[in-house]
């Protein structure tokens, strides 16, 4: 099973974090019937947010602001290769290093890390095209939140949260929202567009507890939003 996961900036803020989410994905390509491909895409979290507003104050134009935050998320694809016992040892800055690569991957169990690649959109998107261009089975998004809502959660309490939803739902609910460096999105536009044209099955899901992984992947449990 290949998998391709999105993980938040937010899980790359301190060493306990990045190692709780090493040890989980070492755990899954360890698993004895050896059938879990990783591919792991580093978002750049706050860091990047404030990298990108002191380029923003200084008059860097958003396309700047974009590369600020894609070289932060590759610093974080460096932390999380540095945790893992399964790591290739470099990280991947485009998509065809990455399948060109496949066979020694998957033969060699070995995790695929990369950040962003290119302005104008986030790792969400990176990790959506990822997975339409390897042909992964699965696109897990882990987030700080619990899946999708109609509105930010933590500004609107009371927020609606799908437990499923159409890629076509995706779309109108996220194009909603605005697409500037740094901004906040559960799922950015390009992603959801990637998602409804590919149809990969893809479920946004907590990983405040990391083991919510493990559960998905191996026992098609979890408590989050499934794009259908
Ligand atoms: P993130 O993917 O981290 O954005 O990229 P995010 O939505 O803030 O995600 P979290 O908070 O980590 O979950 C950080 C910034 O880097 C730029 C964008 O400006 C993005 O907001 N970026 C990233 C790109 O321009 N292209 C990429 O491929 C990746």
């Amino acid at each position: 099973m290949r998998v391709v996961l999105s993980i938040g900036g937010a899980y790359f803020a301190d060493a306990v974090r990045i190692k709780n989410m090493a040890v989980i994905l070492d755990e899954l390509v360890e698993y004895p019937t050896g059938s879990y491909r990783l591919y792991v895409v580093t978002g750049g979290g706050a860091v990047a947010r404030h990298y990108i507003s002191i380029a923003r104050e200084l008059g860097a134009n958003e396309a700047i602001c974009d590369y600020i935050g894609i070289a932060l998320t590759r610093v974080n694809a460096r932390l999380l290769i540095s945790a893992l016992r399964n790591a290739y040892p470099e990280p991947f800055c485009d998509y065809t290093s990455v399948r060109a690569k496949l066979p020694e991957l998957e033969s060699g169990r070995k995790i695929a890390v990369m950040g962003g690649v290119t302005p104008g959109y986030t790792t969400d998107a990176v990790s959506a095209i990822l997975a339409e261009y390897i042909n992964a089975d699965l696109l897990l998004n882990i987030t700080t939140v619990d899946g999708v809502y109609d509105a930010d959660p933590r500004k609107y309490p009371g927020a609606r949260r799908y437990d499923r939803l159409t890629s076509e739902e995706l779309v109108r609910l996220t194009t909603r929202e605005e697409l500037k460096a740094g901004s906040r999105i559960v799922i950015d536009p390009v992603a959801a567009k990637i998602i409804e044209r590919s149809g990969i099955r893809t479920i946004v899901l907590d990983g405040s507890n990391p083991r919510n992984i493990i559960d998905v992947i191996i026992h098609g449990r979890h408590h989050g939003t499934e794009i259908i």
